[in-house]
């Protein structure tokens, strides 16, 4: 990962020194690119996850970069664990600048079939745990006046397919929540935007292909190549590639934008 994010950097900048990042979901595919990216650019990053030794290895990528990181384990639908850790960033490094919601998952089972638990899961990981991490996040960048949340929705929050209404729910769910904390916070030169990833080549997006290709007989590879098909750019997104928009989100150039839920999706959702 490190590698693929260090190579595929174009920008040679550093817009970030002296920020202090904070990472859900850190130790998977996009908030891993983000937590990488904005340690390139000289923040220091906390990463959160529950899947603590690939959290534990990422704060270590990033300080290989030069700065300083440190892995929290934090289960974001646990309340008080969010609240914990976001206290512990801000009394490490004395504030925090930047927050990446991008803790989630994905359960995707037909209406008639899904289980009560796919549904209470998937809201309380991608919606509450969101709401947990922009409510700790708050009163940080309200000190600061200044800094930007960046909650990691889908196209899905824009669109819907067959079997996957818990998680288009989550992420619809999350754009208003984006757009009730954006105006909130506004008054405090702190931004708030989503951003809506198209299928990207991480840990999920395998795991959706099992799930929803298995559905039709087709293999992860198969299942992927057609949704590469189904998008006008022709291909899948790579981490990185999302990672430079909530990099852009979080920088100067962005100071006049909030409330928005940004498709990063090669074309897939236009509107
Ligand atoms: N990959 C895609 O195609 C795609 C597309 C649109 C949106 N997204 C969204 O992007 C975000 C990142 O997904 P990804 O593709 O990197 O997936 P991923 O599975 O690689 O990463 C998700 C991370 O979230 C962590 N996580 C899950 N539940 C958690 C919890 N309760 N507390 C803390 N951490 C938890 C996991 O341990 C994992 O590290 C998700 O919100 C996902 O819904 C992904």
């Amino acid at each position: 990962m490190l590698e693929q994010v260090m190579m595929r950097s174009t920008v040679d900048s550093r817009r970030f020194v002296g920020k202090v990042a904070v990472i859900t979901g850190a130790a998977g595919g996009i908030g891993g690119a983000c937590a990488l990216r904005f340690a390139q650019e000289g923040a220091n990053i906390a990463c959160l996850d529950i899947a603590a030794n690939h959290n534990e290895q990422m704060a270590a990528q990033c300080r290989d970069l030069g700065v300083d990181s440190v892995a929290i384990a934090c289960d974001v639908t646990d309340v008080s664990a969010v609240d914990a850790a976001f206290a512990a960033v801000a009394e490490r490094w004395g504030g925090i600048d930047i927050v990446v919601a991008a803790a989630g998952v994905y359960t995707g089972s037909p209406l008639e079939e899904a289980p009560d638990a796919d549904w209470l899961g998937t809201l309380a990981t991608n919606l509450t745990g969101a709401f947990y991490t922009n409510r700790a996040a708050a009163p940080y960048l309200r000190q600061r006046g200044a800094g930007s949340i960046i909650n990691i929705s889908s196209m899905a929050g824009k669109t819907s397919w067959p079997a996957s209404a818990e998680y288009s729910a989550s992420k619809s769910g999350l754009i208003g929540l984006t757009r009730s904390v954006a105006m909130e916070l506004a008054p405090y030169g702190v931004t708030v935007n989503a951003v809506c990833p198209g299928n990207t080549l991480t840990g999920m997006v395998r795991h959706v292909a099992a799930i929803v290709g298995g559905r039709d007989g087709l293999g992860v590879d198969e299942w992927l190549a057609l949704r590469a098909r189904d998008c006008p750019m022709g291909r899948i997104a790579q981490p990185w590639e999302i990672a430079g928009v909530v990099a852009f989100l979080a920088s100067e150039d962005s100071r006049y934008l909030t409330g928005q839920a940004i498709e990063v999706d090669g074309g897939m959702v236009m509107s």
